[in-house]
């Protein structure tokens, strides 16, 4: 399968349709994903990146179809993790001569994870390789998300490979982003930069401020995963100059677990006080136990706030919302508050150590939290319901 993406630029990559999780178990795909994969036919001929190792063959294959591999000039690799490099041992194997554009730490991790001396070829920003009528001018983009990571621009065609940045794992028959479900789109893209590119927010800032002071015309974004941009691109920079820039939405989001529901009756109430106020401050709640964890961070991401509750177990916390403060700590969210809350018998630590976690991973902790014991009678409801209203107003 390719797909023209304009005059002599093919997307020849592989759309997993099946992947369901990505990085091991760490990221959830509900739409899948596709590793994007671009073949340019100029005098010159350059393929850029490749897909992941399971469809090594099929993907070499496919590109015999496309064109005779000795014909291949050049192979740019913008990024070495396996979902783009994967089939570059199988390619290499019929071109093992062919030069690999990387930058120097691109080369560093090609040679770790392959154990090939291939011909590697180091490019700096501004570096530029001829095509003929047309030049690739190589950016690097170090941390975003890896140190390797860099950017390829087409000029003529005006089109620049941005690797993971402005990426979604989307699944899609249709590769362009006018042609997709808006929603969808919005959707994957945020939850791909909440989940991936947060902790890289202020490399992210700079890089694209960077990029666009080059002047460079842009036509179109063409991502190593998910759709091409093709629709007015500037739109997904400005996107990402606003989830880089501490972003937040008017939402504050509860997230908890429960054991027999106690967490679970005061997470409503706390939910029923904030909106009692005129406070147009949207509400949702999420049961860890039932919510896939990137969703939740996406939802961490959007929220000016956070009210994380869970009863003690053992003098701990249940597993689920320590699995997620683990995560948030990675993450490095900022301009973030947070409060907390939980049910317990005897010794109650719980909110005690989710609001230690959450101040050590840079929430502003906005009060002592509420702990209650054993089921909320009416009393305690309204407790709660006074916390919520305590809460937003304090915010
Ligand atoms: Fe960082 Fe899509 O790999």
């Amino acid at each position: 399968m390719s797909i023209k993406v304009k005059n002599n630029v093919h997307w020849v990559g592989k759309i997993d349709w099946e992947l369901r999780k990505f990085h091991g178990d760490e990221y959830s795909t509900h739409k899948g994903s596709s590793y994007n994969s671009y073949l340019i036919k100029e005098e010159k001929v350059a393929l850029i990146d490749t897909v992941w190792g399971p469809f090594a063959k099929e993907f070499v294959g496919n590109l015999e179809k496309k064109i005779d591999l000795k014909k291949i000039d050049y192979i740019i690799a913008n990024h070495a993790e396996n979902d783009h490099s994967g089939a570059m041992p199988e390619l290499m194997r019929h071109i093992p001569d062919v030069p690999i554009y990387c930058t120097k730490n691109g080369a560093k991790f090609l040679k770790g994870l392959y154990h090939q001396d291939w011909n590697f070829q180091i490019v700096k920003t501004g570096d530029k390789l001829d095509l003929g009528s047309k030049e690739l001018i190589f950016i690097e983009a170090p941390m975003l998300h890896w140190p390797d990571t860099m950017f390829t621009y087409l000029t003529g065609d005006e089109i620049l490979f941005s690797n993971d940045g402005f990426g979604q794992h989307y699944a899609s028959e249709f590769m362009f982003n006018d042609s997709v479900n808006q929603n969808d789109l919005l959707q994957e893209s945020i939850k791909y930069y909440a989940n991936i590119l947060t902790p890289f927010s202020p490399m992210v800032t700079r890089k694209i401020n960077e990029i666009l002071e080059f002047n460079l015309p842009l036509d179109m974004i063409c991502p190593g995963h998910g759709v091409i941009w093709r629709d007015n691109p500037a739109h997904i920079i400005e996107k990402y100059l606003d989830w880089a820039d501490n972003y937040q939405e008017n939402q504050i989001t509860i997230l908890y677990d429960t054991m027999w529901d106690s967490t679970r009756v005061m997470a409503e109430q706390i939910a029923a006080g904030i909106n009692e106020g005129d406070n147009q401050v949207t509400v949702k709640l999420y049961n860890l136990a039932k919510t896939d964890k990137n969703d939740a961070i996406t939802e961490i991401f959007k929220s000016k706030a956070i009210i994380m509750g869970s009863p003690t177990i053992n003098n701990g916390i249940l597993v689920s919302v320590a699995a997620l403060l683990e995560e948030i700590k990675g993450l490095k969210f900022k301009n973030k508050k947070a409060g907390f809350f939980g049910s317990y018998g005897w010794s109650g630590e719980a909110v005690k150590i989710i609001s230690e976690r959450l101040n050590n991973s840079g929430f502003e902790v906005v009060d002592e939290g509420l702990r209650l014991t054993w089921s909320p009678d009416e009393e305690n409801k309204r407790s709660c319901q006074k916390y919520g209203r305590s809460f937003v107003q304090n915010l």
